[in-house]
């Protein structure tokens, strides 16, 4: 389907992608239940599809669903408000960013795992999960309880659940900033 053809509801699939992308939040308050494995598999699939530099997939995801485990990586992440049914741990590999050829300050694999990680959360949001990314956490402690080997770096947690019936109400939005206080034209 192109822009200018329209779907059922009338909307085009720009206002679908815009309204999702303006409706997600992150979301603390999840049941208990488990995440589908479909439904995990397509959040999984669709970091694929997040632009990565260079067009290299230099990360590998952790997928955790045991519940002892998901304890134990709420022991060592003081960021991790929620309680998920699963988590992916986005970890960069840094024997293949030296080996591609990246510098070691290059940014490029770290902003990497942050378009993986919109791409989750947005694709998580689609789904009808609730979704929150989490960076306060013990990157040693993460790679132990996980097996993560040497040169393997966990920097991102995607957590996932299904979201609570009860939400607290957004608090930021209103409040910020509008976008165009954050643009300039043409130069800063
Ligand atoms: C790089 C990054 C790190 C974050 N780390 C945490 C975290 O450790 N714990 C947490 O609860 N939220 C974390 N967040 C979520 C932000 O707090 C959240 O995106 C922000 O408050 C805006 O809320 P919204 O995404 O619902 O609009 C992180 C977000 C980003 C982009």
């Amino acid at each position: 389907m192109n822009g200018a053809e329209r779907t059922r509801d009338g909307a085009t699939d720009g206002d679908a992608v815009l309204r999702a992308i303006r409706t997600r939040r992150v979301v603390r308050a999840l049941t208990d239940a488990p995440v589908e494995p479909e439904r995990l598999r397509a959040v999984l699939d669709s970091a694929r599809y997040a632009p990565h530099a260079g067009n290299r997939r230099l990360h590998r995801y952790v997928v955790v669903t045991r519940p002892g485990l998901l304890r134990a990586l709420r022991m060592v992440s003081p960021g991790m408000l929620q309680h998920p049914a699963a988590a992916i741990v986005v970890c960069v590999d840094r024997a293949r960013v030296r080996a591609y050829g990246f510098p070691e300050d290059n940014p490029g694999p770290f902003i990497d795992v942050g378009t993986a990680a919109a791409t989750m959360l947005l694709a998580a949001h689609g789904l009808g999960l609730g979704a929150g990314p989490v960076t306060s956490f013990s990157r040693a402690a993460v790679a132990v309880l996980l097996g993560v080997p040497d040169g393997v770096r966990p920097e991102l947690i995607v957590c996932l659940g299904h979201p609570s019936p009860q939400q607290p109400p957004p608090v930021h939005r209103r409040g910020g900033p509008a976008w165009d206080d954050l643009v300039r034209w043409e130069g800063f």
